[in-house]
């Protein structure tokens, strides 16, 4: 699938929930703490149906996203139907870790695999259904600030989260760090240092207005480039990696003196962010989004339900991708029509 402005498609993100363990600041804001009622939700068998068609149309990536994806249930099942659908080739997970240490038998999913005297845990189980690589949050190493920020006291259970991970085996596991001015700037080194430890490469983030207005203004945004500053005042200048991708938009730098890398996503201040997009996203509830940053969705679930056959889904992908946006809105003024929460990060 390739758009009017030259996007080639090959990567579906697919959020299976709003709900949520958690309460970022950033993501969810208080006054829209509502869930979606069931009903409203693509079923597993309806999510695996359109991602087998996106297969079919060239996508051979999947990220499953939310809400937080890991508190749905039968979601080991899921995963692995979705890494055996032919032409998925890569498969990851976007996750705040808080439940990947815990044994599976205690999330009362079990998937249909087999069950062994010792309890794998969620990451365990992640790995065998087929999962390649986890983005896991982790904004600050700061037990304070962490609650602070997601207003939840789960800072143990997310370390551990990431142990469980690194020991789970994946080809790839990413820390993924939202950079807020005023809060976590004395955390870039110490993040730096504990992904360097464990052999993760860190991510950057820049705050994106994805939720309310109040997310974004001049006192807490922090942009890449004030956060690599501060970075090289601590390790000298970072070394572009001009050559290293891992499908997304983020570049990559390598940290002086170690074998470490380290990633910035500048969705608000990188002026070339949306050159490479290979993205389509799937919300919970059906709504296919061309663009994180723009208005646009359209609902597949309605057609689905109504009936439609494969042909006529394939035919809705299509005409969705030729709506892809040249690029985001988010520096015009945009303002979204649904919460970070709901639309899968
Ligand atoms: C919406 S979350 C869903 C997956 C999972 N619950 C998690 O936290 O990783 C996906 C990613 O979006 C990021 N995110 C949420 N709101 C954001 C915002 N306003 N600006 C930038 N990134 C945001 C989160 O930090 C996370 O890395
Ligand atoms: S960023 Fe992830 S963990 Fe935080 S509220 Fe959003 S979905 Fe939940």
């Amino acid at each position: 699938m390739q758009d009017r402005h030259g996007h080639r498609i090959s990567y579906l993100r697919v959020s299976i929930t709003d709900r949520c363990n958690e309460r970022c600041t950033y993501c969810m804001p208080v006054e829209l703490q509502e869930w979606l009622p069931r009903g409203d939700i693509l079923t597993y068998e309806e999510n695996l149906r359109l991602i087998g068609i996106a297969a079919e149309l060239g996508v051979t990536k999947i990220r499953i996203t939310g809400g937080e994806p890991l508190t749905r249930r039968g979601v080991i099942g899921f995963v692995r139907g979705v890494a055996q659908i032919p032409g998925i080739r890569d498969l990851g997970v976007s996750t705040n870790g808080t439940l990947l240490a815990r044994p599976v038998a205690e999330i009362a999913d079990l998937g249909r695999g087999p069950r062994s005297a010792t309890a794998a845990t969620m990451a365990q189980a992640l790995r065998t259904a087929g999962v390649r690589s986890l983005n896991i949050s982790l904004d600050t190493l700061d037990r304070h600030l962490y609650v602070q920020i997601t207003g939840r006291d789960f800072h143990d259970q997310v370390l551990a989260g990431i142990e469980a991970a690194i020991n789970a085996g994946f080809e790839q596991l990413k820390l993924n760090c939202v950079l807020m001015r005023g809060r976590n700037e004395d955390d870039l080194v110490p993040l730096i240092d504990f992904a360097g430890e464990r052999n993760l490469i860190l991510r950057f983030i820049e705050l994106m207005p994805v939720s309310t207005t109040e997310v974004l203004d001049d006192e807490n945004f922090m942009s890449i480039l004030h956060a690599q500053r501060l970075i090289e005042a601590h390790f000298g200048k970072l070394i572009p990696e001009a050559s290293f991708r891992t499908n997304g938009p983020a570049t990559y730098y390598q940290i002086p003196g170690r074998n470490q890398r380290i990633g910035f996503i500048g969705a608000m201040t990188n002026l070339h962010f949306c050159e490479s997009c290979n993205k389509l996203r799937l919300t919970c509830d059906g709504k296919l989004r061309p663009c994180l940053g723009s208005y646009l969705e359209f609902d597949i679930m309605k057609p689905m339900r109504a009936g439609a056959s494969d042909a006529d889904l394939r035919q809705f992908f299509l005409e969705v991708v030729e709506r892809k946006p040249e690029q985001h809105d988010f520096r015009n003024n945009y303002q979204p029509n649904r919460r970070m929460i709901a639309i899968g990060g």
